[in-house]
């Protein structure tokens, strides 16, 4: 029996994942440790609502085990030294350098937590992989456990995450099914059994699969490569509907009714982004074409081929409607995020969008009712096309949506918040140079509604 988790990185995963382990099972110490100390102070903070991660339900979990079985902390060691299990949930970015640049996993974090645990810990323990990882990537934790260990026995565990953002506390109170992959000998299948029990307080025995290792860590690359092909192949269609007549909406619609298929994954947009899609998908890639699998790994390029074109192309079309120059105009975003009850930016389209406006020298002004305007401009500094000070120039951050869109030469929709359906639209209308524009890359808004006030509306796809 567990009694004390420990999870290395108190991120978007980390975070959520232990605070609802610490909430089900309150005879486990739970404790999350992280290097960014301003990170676990925001997560100490006295005031729940300003813990670091927004994140629907996020704050009464953790308010009601935090201090009870739920800790969070800098210090690494100590939390190793005493935890029976450890999770690692540390960053995977896409490396930027070297070898498999833009495309490989840049596992240095994994390995410094590998080291880290191999020199501290004294009695056996169970390493469970959480972050994504390319495939054999336990095998590397693996080897440096064992080596540089001191006699202690470690076992490995695959346990990919399903969450996603916005509706993390959701996934994980009632996950599709919760994926544990171990090694087939006797020592690993205890391992597995062990980490089993801990989601038995609340996840349906059958929803628990376990595999081997290798079949786990495929798994969650995999799943993510089918559901980022399902955006590429409906936005592939609204940039045909757009020139044909059709109606993306209506077609999803009917593609979607077909039980085979299902609804899920076929709303046209901007494009996707987030933490997982792209990476996975260049993981998955860069594995291809390490076995030598040319054709695989083309297949998959493709769906980032299409989400790159599906970016580019909306702001083309924003510079081609507003009669081939946005040198100087406004042009407000509405929404940063890169999907709504986040705060999360990472890889989001408004990223990709707004530094193609900016190198035609547009103005940009952004409102996002969760992102911070820092994170805004550090998104924007890290692309390297851009120089930091034009950037620091191009773009205006507001606390309020109705002055952004104030004086705007046309709108952007990037993120689909449910708030931005039930603004004023006459009176944001009002305020704007004329004619006015929407451009709608989430389909999120009511065309007919708008057009009545005068607007001149596109959506993706029709
Ligand atoms: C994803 C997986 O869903 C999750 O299982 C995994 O653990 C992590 O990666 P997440 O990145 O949080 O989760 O977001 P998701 O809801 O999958 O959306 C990804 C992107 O696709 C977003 O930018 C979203 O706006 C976009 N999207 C999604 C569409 O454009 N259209 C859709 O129909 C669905
Ligand atoms: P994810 O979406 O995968 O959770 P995040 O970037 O939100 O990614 O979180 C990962 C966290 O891991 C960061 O807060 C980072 O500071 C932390 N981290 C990275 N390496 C280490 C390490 N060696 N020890 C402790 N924490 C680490």
């Amino acid at each position: 029996m567990i009694k004390n988790i420990c999870c290395i990185g108190a991120g978007y995963v980390g975070g959520p994942t232990m605070a609802v382990i610490a909430q089900k099972c309150p005879h486990i110490k739970v404790t999350v440790v992280d290097l960014n100390e301003n990170r676990i102070a925001a997560w100490n903070d006295a005031d729940v609502e300003n813990i670091p991660i927004y994140e629907p339900g996020l704050s009464t979990v953790v308010a009601e085990a935090r201090g009870r079985n739920l800790f969070f902390s800098t210090d690494v060691d100590k939390a190793i030294d005493e935890a029976d299990m450890i999770f690692i949930s540390v960053n995977t970015p896409t490396k930027t350098y070297g070898v498999g640049k833009g495309m490989a996993a840049d596992l240095k974090y994994i390995e410094l937590c590998a080291r880290q645990i191999a020199r501290v810990a004294k009695n056996d323990k169970i390493v469970v992989e959480k972050s994504t990882l390319p495939v054999r990537t336990a095998s590397a934790i693996k080897e440096i456990l064992e080596h540089t260990g001191n006699g202690v026995q470690f076992q490995i565990l695959s346990n990919p995450e399903f969450l996603a953002e916005g509706t993390a506390i959701a996934d994980l109170f009632a996950p599709d099914r919760v994926l544990i992959g171990g090694d087939t000998t006797v020592e690993g299948q205890k391992a597995i059994q062990t980490l089993v029990d801990v989601y038995a307080h609340w996840v349906p025995k059958d929803k628990i699969l376990t595999t081997n290792v290798w079949s786990s860590e495929l798994s969650k690359l995999t799943a993510n490569a089918f559901l980022a092909q399902r955006v590429s192949s409906i936005n592939s269609l609204s940039e045909l509907c757009e020139k044909t007549g059709a109606d993306v909406n209506e077609v999803a619609k009917a593609i979607g009714l077909d039980s085979r298929i299902g609804s899920k994954f076929l709303k046209a947009s901007v494009g996707f982004g987030g933490s997982c899609f792209q990476k996975d998908i260049l993981n998955l890639v860069y594995i291809a074409k390490s076995y030598g699998l040319h054709e695989v790994a083309d297949y998959w390029e493709q769906v980032i081929i299409m989400n790159d074109h599906q970016k580019r192309r909306f702001a083309t079309n924003i510079i081609k409607t507003l009669y081939n120059t946005v040198s100087g105009k406004n042009i407000t975003f509405l929404g940063w995020a890169f999907k709504k009850d986040t705060n999360d930016t990472r890889e989001s389209a408004a990223i990709y969008v707004a530094d193609d406006l900016l190198s035609e020298q547009a103005i940009i002004r952004v409102y996002d009712p969760k992102v911070s305007e820092d994170q805004i401009q550090y998104d924007l500094n890290y692309l390297a096309t851009r120089s930091s000070v034009q950037n620091a120039q191009g773009v205006q951050v507001l606390q309020d949506p109705y002055e952004a869109c104030k004086d705007a030469h046309a709108i952007a929709v990037l993120t689909e918040w449910d708030e931005f359906k039930t603004y004023d639209w006459q009176r944001i209308y009002d305020g704007m140079l004329k004619p006015a524009f929407v451009f709608d890359g989430r389909n999120l808004l009511n065309r007919s509604e708008l057009e009545a006030i005068g607007f001149t509306y596109y959506a993706i796809g029709n």
